[in-house]
């Protein structure tokens, strides 16, 4: 199969991931954090090492600010129902997952008020004066992701982050679509909260995630249970992480992720970013050029978009095209809503959805070419 839905999940995982999982499934099926003999020791300190690569990764000085999730919703659940209170109002983009749009919509039920700030394609000041017009006085949190998972738009999230500050407003970064393709530095940042998916850009296994706190607001603990620390008190510890990891957590998945990210330094996000942009920007260009065929974006430039392409054949459901890529063709692509109605309203796309393409480090151009040849067939 031709692997172009590596939004949804890349694929394959490097190798030094896969030999990682299998071996520590194989060799160390220990609890972390959960006992003192040799294995639980020693399934504590890859979990401590692969903490610290995350925060070196994202410029972080301290490990305990990573907080690993099994994805980027729990993560971005955590502080969106740890920070809101009653009374409160968040403003999202207008690009947002479903990740963020569900969470807020069932605060609702408990006061908390939210507006959608436009993103204008292309026009950073004016998605910027959207977000500025969006600000209430009783404004406590802006949700924004760092790149469309639809159509690769990239927001301009420094700026935001940096006007919120400027209102006292606490920032919140999903970049579930970004992280391992764009450079993330928490240090020199206005980020409160950083959202990430382990298992897309970075190469981890599915079942991976992280929330970074980069601020002295720590949200309400999330899910209450054994830390294996402080086991003697009634209460949730206060101290990071453990007051956001209850639970065995996903061992192998979080020693997984650390060899994602090791993959991905060897390779280079630039070079990841580039070669994967490319991709997209000659899909675009040929794609571009056929009749009949939809695409949403302006060109996708180096540095204003992420490689994400969304398109439609204009007599066909969008659907259909990605069961017949599958089915005739052997290209996996996903269609349809892509848990983004947020993003396919903004493009009046919302009743037929798209067709989204999403390389990987690992694709090339023949993939490309396949795509397109098998969209010439269909079209
Ligand atoms: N959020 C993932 C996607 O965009 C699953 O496909």
């Amino acid at each position: 199969m031709i692997y172009l839905d590596n939004g949804a999940t890349t694929s394959p995982k490097p190798g030094n991931v896969v030999n990682s999982v299998c071996a520590l499934t194989r060799n160390l099926s220990a609890n972390p954090g959960r006992g003192g003999h040799r294995l639980a020791m020693k399934a504590a300190e890859l979990v401590y090492n692969a903490r610290t690569t995350v925060s070196d990764f994202f410029s972080v000085d301290d490990p305990s600010r990573v907080v690993f999730t099994l994805n980027c919703t729990t993560a971005l659940n955590i502080v969106i129902k740890g920070v809101l209170k009653k009374g409160d109002h968040v403003i999202i983009s207008g690009y947002e997952h479903n990740a963020v749009l569900r969470p807020v919509e069932k605060l609702k039920e408990r006061g908390v008020t939210y507006s959608v700030a436009e993103v204008v394609e292309g026009d950073d000041d004016k998605t910027l004066d959207n977000f500025r017009n969006c600000i209430k006085q009783n404004t406590r949190l802006v949700v924004c992701t760092h790149a469309s998972n639809v159509f690769g738009i990239k927001l301009p999230v420094g700026r935001i982050c940096a006007l919120c500050h400027q209102y006292g407003i606490l920032t919140c970064v999903d970049a579930a679509q970004s992280a391992g393709l764009l450079p993330i530095d928490l240090k020199n940042s206005s980020i409160d909260y950083l959202c990430i998916a382990g298992h897309k850009g970075l190469y981890g296994p599915m079942g991976t995630g992280a929330l970074i706190i980069n601020c002295d607001v720590i949200p309400d603990s999330f899910v209450e249970g054994g830390t294996g620390s402080n086991s003697y008190d009634y209460n949730q510890p206060e101290i990071l992480p453990d007051r956001f990891e209850s639970g065995t957590p996903n061992f192998t998945g979080i020693v997984g992720l650390m060899k994602g990210i090791e993959f991905v330094k060897s390779r280079g996000i630039e070079n990841i970013y580039r070669k994967e942009l490319s991709l997209v920007q000659n899909a675009y260009e040929r794609l571009g050029s056929m009749k009949n065929v939809i695409l949403y974006t302006g060109y996708p430039e180096f540095g204003s978009y992420v490689p994400v392409l969304s398109f439609n054949l204009a007599d066909k459901d969008s659907e259909s095209v990605g069961e017949l890529l599958s089915r005739r063709f052997g290209i996996a692509v996903r269609a349809g809503l892509h848990c983004a109605p947020l993003a396919h309203k903004s493009k009046n796309t919302l009743d037929i959805g798209t067709v989204r393409v999403v390389p990987s480090a690992f694709s090339t151009q023949n993939d490309i070419n396949a795509l397109v040849s098998a969209i010439f067939k269909i079209k």
